[in-house]
């Protein structure tokens, strides 16, 4: 369980906050990059409990501003991306995208060079945009993460909003103790797909977690016993605050995927999900497309980026799937995610739960999240911001009870680590 004191510590993100605060201090990954065309629409976005506006402008360069017009406040989602800069549609106040104004149609004496809006740093990387909102002085390099490195065709970014605080969700991703029991599969061909009956994941023993804190989050690995000579093991980074990079499955030994789970606000967040092989096309072997329920088109709108199956329509649980197929009946496994963290409300009440050992990778999130949050209100970085996180990979493997599998993950999972 958790204080109430510490719950609103961990799941308040607005301006101010302490975890807001500390959250900033990070690049957040905030549009697809082909939501922004040059000189094309401007788009809304909300990141952090903060109205923004991005575009493109004519020199490819892109703005991300406070939504509100600082001249009298209305939106600029209804202005005019023009010759590099987006004008008010209200009055004709221009902005280039260093949120400078630099021109004032309603003023025959222009003071624009008085006027400057709240504009926040932005970067291309991966496919995607990612924007920072900290202080300027404590920026940190920017995202290099092995998925945004790899050309284009080896990767896969999607993402979609869940209707709850960042902190539920996050911890939905981390705790892998639930993935073989609900996104299991009841029988072999399985009207929905999940995690095989037979599999590795599902035929061992409950595993035991080892979570090793690293100076940017920690690696964890899960170790299930196979029968009398062998063991599965699986290994993930957690990347404070909200990134996750797990392995991509058994016999995907070149392949990892994650997820980032940003705060729109403290009631929703959005999930990226990134999928990417380092060593092929994704087309030679992609995952099938509904394994996730977060494919564009398929599952998720790719206007809205919310799920078809949703709250309102109750995820359209099947309940005679859940009888002879699948353990929820839902189809998507993080469609089921979804569903089992929107359920507990925006805020989920923590001093209601009772923790066990399966919790440990939950209760080490927050312990770490708690100590990021002190060592930036006490002058310091937030962790992990001062160094390249390129090298990080996940991995998993089944191998014989007499090999040391801390040593063999550890090294596909970062060379570097001594
Ligand atoms: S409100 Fe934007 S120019 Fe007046
Ligand atoms: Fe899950």
């Amino acid at each position: 369980m958790l204080s109430s004191d510490i719950n609103e510590l961990l799941t308040r993100v607005g301006p101010g906050t302490p975890m807001g605060n500390m959250m900033r201090r990070y690049w957040i990954p905030a549009l697809l990059s082909w939501e922004l065309e040059t000189d094309g629409d401007p788009v809304r976005t909300r990141l952090l409990g903060e109205d923004l506006i991005a575009f493109r402008d004519t020199s490819g360069r892109v703005g991300v501003l406070d939504e509100y017009c600082p001249h009298r406040l209305t939106s600029l989602w209804l202005g005019r991306n023009e010759h590099d800069g987006i004008r008010c549609v209200y009055h004709g106040w221009k902005f280039d995208v260093t949120g400078q104004c630099v021109d004032q149609m309603n003023e025959p004496n222009s003071f624009s060079e008085k006027v400057k809006t709240t504009s926040y740093p932005a970067v291309d990387r991966g496919g995607v945009i990612w924007v920072y909102m900290g202080p300027p002085e404590s920026q940190p390099i920017d995202p290099d993460f092995e998925w945004t490195q790899v050309p284009e065709s080896y990767r896969s970014v999607t993402k979609v909003i869940e209707d709850c605080n960042w902190l539920q969700a996050l911890e939905g991703g981390i705790d892998t103790s639930h993935a073989p029991v609900m996104h299991r599969a009841l029988r072999e061909n399985p009207a929905h797909p999940g995690i095989p009956v037979g599999g590795p994941f599902v035929k061992g023993d409950a595993p035991d977690l080892h979570v090793e804190v690293t100076d940017y989050g920690y690696r964890y690995f899960g170790v299930r016993k196979l029968g009398d000579d062998e063991q599965y093991v699986r290994g993930y980074h957690y990347v404070i605050p909200w990134t996750q990079i797990r392995p991509g499955g058994p016999g995907r030994d070149s392949q990892t995927n994650g997820h980032y789970w940003v705060p729109i606000d403290d009631g929703h967040c959005i999930v990226w999900n990134f999928y990417y092989d380092y060593d092929h096309p994704l087309s030679e072997n992609a995952p099938d497309a509904q394994d996730t329920g977060n494919t564009f088109g398929v599952d998720v709108d790719i206007k809205t980026f919310r799920s078809f199956r949703n709250r309102s329509n109750d995820w359209l649980i099947d309940r005679q799937v859940q009888r002879t197929d699948t353990f929820t009946g839902i189809l998507g496994v993080n469609t089921q995610d979804r569903a089992a963290q929107e359920l507990m409300g925006p805020i989920v009440d923590r001093s209601r739960e009772h923790l066990g050992p399966a919790d440990k990778a939950i209760i080490t999130a927050r312990q770490l999240l708690q100590k990021g949050v002190n060592a930036v209100m006490d002058g310091g970085h937030a962790p992990g911001t001062q160094r390249s996180l390129g090298n990080l990979r996940s991995a998993d493997a089944v191998l014989p009870l007499t090999t040391d599998w801390h040593d063999e993950l550890v090294s596909r999972m970062d060379p570097d680590a001594n």
